[in-house]
């Protein structure tokens, strides 16, 4: 039987319940469904609407419910619409009659906002955890490289050198603002939309900020109307989602092209790589192609959440179902996308001789000689227009640009001493550039921060569904 049942002449049509209903999606918020009703309950306990006797009956049930779904003992029948259908009809079942009180003062629309902000603020913890994991495992890659370099590119074209650990955690520093902008959302995340009722609240002597304290949220909704069809919690997270996605594909398109024979930086471990099924010599880099690929799948969930928010009229709206297929699933594929992540660049072995090769290219410390003579006076560009003629002059007639160096007047034996193998990365001294003592200073600033998050996760709500 629907819940709906006695105002309809007719039962639903089977057509209508496939189209309808979202158990096929939203048993996920199992857990949190029953964590949000037993606050509800011993909220209609402290109103009086409970006796202690049916909080502690409807309480009970719900705990067994709880450990039916977790341990998929559940039975589903088919009028169940949803989750929040089938536990009310479960608790009924188990309690009789006064499984009938289960609902009172209660919508689906304040209930379901409710499982699922709770659902979010556990997934989105957990998420920043990962994050975190991966910053720890980029830092201690960056430590060990010490001062191995490789040329940094601009337009993908050799630019100057930079140390490995500076380009490591160029990406751990992306990664730390998302694992910030998850804190941020978890935030306004953390607001109780319990007792909004479908959309007006109640008439009963319900006490929404007890029930807010009670579920361990930090605040309660101000208006009823807000609190059922507000999904922007949604959107942010998922705009979370998008943007770790995309600072993942940029990480996984990076160890494609470093793995690649034609660069050669990086090898990756067997166990984090996959063969071909025909080509018998073939070592491929699936984990870092599936990275750069999420993102596109992350960025689709954002976009299609907020064409369907768009221009819904107040209160709660059917379409507010759609909120969850594209959540649960952007947080789904990354929970399976950073342990690999993570364990690749954990175990990726770098080449020292083919990056220190190629960053030891003396062209790629050009600008040095142009900023040596602007530190003798000389003004930049006409620095410059002396450094790029000799480098046209090297490449034009195969002489060694430092020979040409040791020649000119402006220059001479001392400046061609910048382009020695590894001179760049000690002479380059801005505070977050790439010179070595400076990217340093970076990882202990960086572990810092990690650690700062490492304790701001913490304080975030411990206890699991
Ligand atoms: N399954 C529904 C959803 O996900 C629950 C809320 C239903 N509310 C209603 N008024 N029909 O949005």
């Amino acid at each position: 039987m629907t819940l709906w049942a006695h105002r309809m002449g007719s039962g639903p049509a089977p057509e209508l319940m496939a189209f309808n209903e979202s158990l096929s999606f939203d048993r996920a918020l199992g857990p949190e469904d029953c964590e949000a009703s037993a606050g509800h309950v011993r909220g209609l306990g402290r109103a009086g609407i409970l006796t202690p006797q049916e909080v502690t009956t409807l309480s009970q049930a719900l705990a067994s419910v709880r450990e039916e779904l977790e341990r998929d003992t559940f039975v589903f029948t088919g009028s169940d619409e949803d989750i929040h259908t089938a536990i009310e009809r479960r608790v009924t079942e188990l309690t009789g009659e006064i499984g009938a009180k289960l609902h009172t003062g209660r919508s689906r629309n304040d209930q379901v906002a409710t499982a699922l902000r709770l659902w979010s603020k556990h997934r989105v913890r957990e998420l920043a955890t990962a994050l975190v994991a991966l910053q720890d495992v980029l830092a201690r890659r960056a430590e060990e490289a010490g001062e191995l370099s490789l040329p940094g590119y601009t337009h993908l074209q050799r630019a100057q050198p930079v140390p490995l650990a500076h380009q490591l955690l160029a990406h751990a520093w992306a990664l730390a603002r998302d694992v910030d902008r998850l804190v941020d959302a978890h935030r306004r995340l953390d607001v109780s939309p319990l007792g909004a009722g479908a959309l007006a609240g109640s008439t009963l002597g319900l006490d929404p900020v007890a029930t807010a304290e009670d579920l361990g949220f930090s605040a309660c909704f101000e208006n009823s109307l807000d609190a059922v069809s507000d999904r922007d919690f949604v959107a942010e997270v998922l705009f979370c989602a998008a943007m770790v996605g995309v600072h993942l594909s940029r990480l996984g398109e990076e160890v494609v092209l470093y793995s690649s024979e034609e660069f050669g930086y990086y090898r990756l471990d067997d166990a984090f790589a996959t063969g071909s099924s025909m080509l018998p010599q073939k070592k491929n880099p699936d984990i870092a192609e599936l990275a750069r690929a999420k993102a596109g799948r992350l960025i689709g969930h954002l976009t299609g959440l907020l064409a369907t928010l768009k221009g819904l009229p107040l209160a709660y709206n059917k379409d507010l179902q759609e909120d969850k297929e594209p959540l649960f699933d952007a947080m789904a594929q990354l929970a399976v996308a950073l342990p690999a992540i993570t364990g690749m660049m954990a175990t990726v072995r770098f080449d020292a001789e083919a990056m220190t090769r190629a960053a030891d290219s003396e062209v790629l410390a050009a600008v040095d000689l142009a900023e040596w003579q602007v530190a003798r006076g000389v003004p930049f560009r006409a620095a410059h227009g002396v450094v790029g003629a000799l480098v046209r002059r090297s490449l034009e007639s195969t002489t060694p640009l430092a020979e040409l160096v040791r020649a000119e007047p402006s220059l001479g034996e001392e400046a061609a001493k910048l382009l020695a193998p590894g001179a760049a990365a000690a002479h380059h001294r801005t505070r977050g550039g790439a010179g070595h003592e400076a990217v340093r200073a970076q990882l202990d600033r960086f572990r810092t921060h990690l650690a700062a998050e490492r304790a701001r996760l913490g304080t975030l709500d411990a206890e699991q569904p």
